[in-house]
């Protein structure tokens, strides 16, 4: 169960947000859990997430190891912060800030390569939906966006499914809609990667989880957790996501 806080909270307000949070997860040893704020907020979360199973990753990197790259910020120095994971190819990347299946792949290789779990994301937009293209896009993402990925890499990642007519609209995808797209995604990686590892894989679903909504999604067989931004803001409403 991840948290994508997005462009939200001061390092105070991270820390507070810990105090509360780790004490309503405590006894949650279902999954695990994720928190990926905004990057000035990382060592704050490392801190309050200490001594809990709680892990921190962020939402974005650069695939350079260090450089000229005023502005950027690489795998080996999320990872120095203690974290673990790093979202990458978040559809509000792929739609404000020039992220492609390309850059998507450089970066999920350069997260493995830092010793950071990637959780990819893939998700069609309404028009695609509506076009009937929702298949021939997540392939694509998929196929694009991973591609090249060795056996031992492939096990290394996360997937997040995210229709982008869901994330911050209130409209979630129905618990059938979901597992229909996790299906196509969980057989896009049994031929590509075969059965055992497509089998391991974990898929997320995203895009207006809610306290209410998140145990019809999570009934489905294919979904394996979830990747929450705005209810995972709130430290009572993330843990009940968390406690579903
Ligand atoms: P949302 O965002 O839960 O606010 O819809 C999900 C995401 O963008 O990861």
């Amino acid at each position: 169960m991840a948290g994508n806080w997005k462009m939200y909270k001061t390092a105070a307000e991270t820390s507070a947000f810990f105090e509360k949070f780790r004490t309503l997860v405590e006894r949650s040893e279902h999954c695990e859990i994720l928190i990926c704020p905004p990057f000035p907020n990382l060592p704050a979360a490392v801190a309050g997430a200490r001594g809990t199973r709680i892990g921190v990753g962020a939402q974005n990197l650069f695939w350079a190891r260090e450089g000229a790259y005023t502005g950027e910020v690489s795998g080996p120095m999320i990872r120095s912060l203690g974290c673990s994971h790093v979202i990458v190819g978040h559809s509000e990347r792929r739609q404000y800030f020039g992220e492609t299946n390309e850059t998507v792949l450089k970066r999920t290789l350069a997260a493995l390569e830092a010793g950071l779990t990637p959780i990819v994301c893939v998700g069609e937009t309404l028009e695609q939906r509506d076009g009937g293209r929702t298949e021939a896009v997540l392939l694509d993402q998929c196929r694009n966006g991973t591609a090249g990925l060795a056996a031992d890499q492939f096990a290394g990642i996360v997937v997040a499914y995210e229709p982008v007519w869901a994330i911050g609209t209130g409209k979630t995808a129905t618990p059938q809609m979901a597992a229909d797209a996790h299906r196509v995604i969980r057989d896009y990686f049994r031929g590509a990667q075969g059965k055992e590892i497509s089998e391991k894989l974990r898929i997320l679903y995203g895009g207006s989880v809610k306290p209410d909504n998140v145990k019809g999604l999570m009934a489905q067989p294919g979904i394996d957790g979830a990747l929450v931004g705005g209810a995972s803001l709130d430290p009572i409403s993330f843990a009940s996501i968390v406690n579903f």
